[in-house]
């Protein structure tokens, strides 16, 4: 027989023994018990199922208004039909203007060799040089400036795109100068106002616009940033369209001011 089994110490060292270890497992389960309800209250009580089906209910919200937003069918095609109207009954007519013309093609070369016009008369003190300014032509010339004001300055200073017009002996001299410049551009060095000035690029032609519209913009320029001198006519602008695809000017071509 084993002579252990009996003794009373070791029966009662195992039952402490079972006890311990009993006590062991009861603690790790309060633990773990513990860290799962500490998660819970951090979550706030959101399950993750629920967050996403919130964001479905969303998105599923957001579709149907923005459906109901469209356009119904029998609307798009009511205005399908009526462009499709409007189409067919426009004729398109094929425009040829100078100004489209290639740089380089035939045309513009021939035009390159042309006479210069004579600008005498269109220089010719006017009659009417004294004449108030026509408030509408200045209004028509203010709209138009903008464009040029892009290089120029919007009131004319000059900047780094283009030299001033405020106080330009260019500005207020020959009138042919202005609306040569304006149809056919100018590159190379121009004093003005005593002061060389030479931008790379040059000024492009800008015969885009109509007789009025130019006269307007030139009237205006010679009659704003303390500059006065005569209004320009459209009918000036009109006798030297024959410029227009020339290329680019020099200020040797131009009529001293
Ligand atoms: C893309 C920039 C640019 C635009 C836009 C522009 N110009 Fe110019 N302009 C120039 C440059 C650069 C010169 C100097 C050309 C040269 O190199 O000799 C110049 C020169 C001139 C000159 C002679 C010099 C002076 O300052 O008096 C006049 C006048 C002029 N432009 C008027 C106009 C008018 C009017 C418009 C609008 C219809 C216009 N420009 C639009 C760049 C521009």
């Amino acid at each position: 027989m084993d002579p252990t089994r009996d003794n009373p110490l070791i029966r009662i060292k195992a039952f402490f023994d079972g006890l311990g270890i009993l006590t062991l497992f009861a603690v790790l389960l309060l633990l773990i018990l513990g860290i799962g309800a500490l998660a819970g209250w951090f979550r706030k009580g959101e399950e993750p199922e629920d967050a996403a089906g919130k964001i479905r209910y969303e998105i599923s919200d957001e579709v149907q208004a923005s459906q109901q937003a469209f356009l119904s069918k029998e609307q798009i095609g009511a205005a399908v039909e009526a462009v499709a109207q409007t189409l067919s009954e426009s004729k398109p007519v094929a425009i040829k203007k100078p100004e489209q013309m290639v740089p380089g093609s035939d045309t513009a070369m021939a035009l390159a060799d042309a006479p210069p016009v004579d600008t005498t008369a269109i220089d010719a003190p006017p009659e009417d040089a004294d004449a108030p300014i026509d408030p509408a032509q200045m209004e028509i010339g203010k709209t138009q400036f903008l464009v040029c004001g892009a290089c120029h300055g919007q009131n004319g200073e000059g900047g780094p795109a283009g030299p001033p017009l405020a106080g330009s002996e260019w500005v207020t001299g020959p009138v042919s100068n202005l609306i040569l410049i304006q149809l056919r551009g100018l590159k190379g060095p121009i004093e003005i106002a005593g002061k060389v000035y030479e931008f790379p690029a040059g000024m492009t032609p800008m015969g885009y616009q109509t007789d009025e519209q130019i006269a307007g913009a030139l009237t205006y320029i010679r009659n704003s940033f303390g500059n006065k001198a005569s209004a320009v006519k459209p009918e000036q602008v009109a006798a030297m369209r024959g410029e227009v695809g020339k290329p680019q000017l020099t200020v040797e071509e131009l009529t001293k001011p």
